[in-house]
């Protein structure tokens, strides 16, 4: 195990680094290193938690699994949303009650549905007739919630029409889980991840709020809105800060749904600014004498934990030691042998024209959806390292 520096010199402090950056700037990496800090996880939970009100929060685990973020939000009383057997049996395994985790993939394997349930989850999402049939016979009597499909989504990160289903198969599905003996309690859906302003939410809760009050004139005692994630992290463009972001949201729930019972599962909101990556130029190039854009680099790509930059949907904000010198465009790479490993070149990207093959690239804010999605090795390179701290 490498061993690292952790006295953070007081020029740091003086120069406001965060933790996460003092350390990085202290030491040195073998490979592309995402450094988290557990602290600031805990204040994003109280900043969330302090404009949902009485609303619960079930971290959406998928974000970042990392044991010691798990442990950080136990300790808090979070509740947890997971995707997968795995998912569940970590947090179980970090001393979460079965009572504080949901089961809210809509995509569920039957023998984890039975796992889940004999570990005591009672709460499960569906969105299609077989889904529901899955948990009656293998979680009987849990409480459900059907997932709507949201069409009107200004998110970055749209989670759009692969999960849910329209307002009338909801209805049914209603039906259906009373005739199967489950307890529908109510209504999920996600808004989209990376929804900038609380006001992006307004059309999505109007659709949802019409299809609430369907379900009850239809006669159904629907008490639980599981508004999913969507709150967002600092990639450059302007956000509103949690606590007002979260409370508009929550007053704009309370003015269509009244007093209902609320959950919400913020991922990325949750622990992208816990998180940056230390990774190094691998090389600088140009494609031709007269090409106008350099090609840098980096010993991370869409394969070791920047997924994200599909479409070039999230743009990560690069730190250097040379952002003091003049910058110039370049596209910006990965290092595998696969031509879909280009993370920015619609747009490129403003870096230090001086930079150069060794040299460090620090990206920000990136402790969501990043080593939760690092291949275990293309290519050979290894998987996305991470230290917390
Ligand atoms: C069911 C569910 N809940 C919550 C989240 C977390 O969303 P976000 O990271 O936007 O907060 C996701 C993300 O994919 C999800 O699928």
């Amino acid at each position: 195990m490498t061993a690292y520096v952790t006295e953070f010199s007081v020029r740091d402090r003086a120069r406001d680094l965060s933790r996460v950056e003092a350390f990085i700037e202290l030491n040195s990496f073998e490979r592309p290193t995402l450094v988290l800090d557990t602290d600031v996880v805990t204040d994003n939970f109280h900043a969330l938690q302090a404009g949902l009100g009485h609303a619960r929060i079930h971290y959406a685990v998928k974000a970042n699994p990392a044991p010691e973020i798990i442990d950080t939000l136990v300790a808090l009383g979070s509740h947890f949303d997971a995707a997968s057997r795995g998912e569940i049996e970590l947090c179980l395994s970090r001393g979460a009650p079965a009572s504080h985790i949901s089961f809210g993939n809509t995509v569920k394997r039957a023998s984890d549905i039975a796992f889940a349930h004999r570990a005591g989850v009672t709460l499960f999402a569906a969105d299609s007739d077989e889904e529901l049939a899955k948990i009656a016979a293998h979680a009987p009597g849990a409480q459900v919630y059907i997932r709507l499909i949201v069409e009107a989504s200004e998110a970055d990160w749209p989670l759009s029409r692969k999960f849910g289903c329209d307002r009338a198969m909801a209805l049914e599905l209603l039906d259906r889980a009373v005739d199967l003996g489950l307890e529908p309690v109510g209504f999920s859906f996600h808004v989209g991840s990376q929804t900038r302003r609380a006001s992006m939410w307004a059309p999505t809760l109007d659709e949802v709020a019409g299809t609430w009050e369907a379900a009850r004139a239809a006669g159904h005692d629907l008490h639980l809105l599981n508004i999913g994630g969507g709150f967002p992290a600092f990639y450059g463009e302007v956000i509103e800060a949690p606590t007002p972001y979260a409370a508009s949201v929550i007053s704009m729930v309370r003015d269509r749904f009244g007093d209902v019972e609320v959950m919400a599962e913020p991922g990325r909101g949750m622990v992208a600014n816990a998180g940056a990556i230390a990774a190094e130029v691998m090389l600088v190039s140009r494609k031709s004498d007269s090409d106008l854009h350099r090609w840098v680099y980096l010993d991370i790509g869409k394969f070791s934990g920047l997924a994200e930059t599909i479409d070039e949907a999230i743009r990560y904000q690069c730190a250097t030691d040379r952002d003091h010198e003049a910058t110039g465009p370049c596209v910006l790479a990965g290092p595998s042998c696969d031509s879909a490993d280009v993370l920015y070149e619609k747009t490129p990207v403003q870096l230090p024209v001086g930079l150069t093959a060794g040299d460090r690239v620090v990206i920000r804010n990136c402790g969501a959806y990043t080593s939760s999605y690092a291949s275990v090795g293309f290519n050979g390179f290894p998987p996305l390292d991470v230290v917390v701290l």
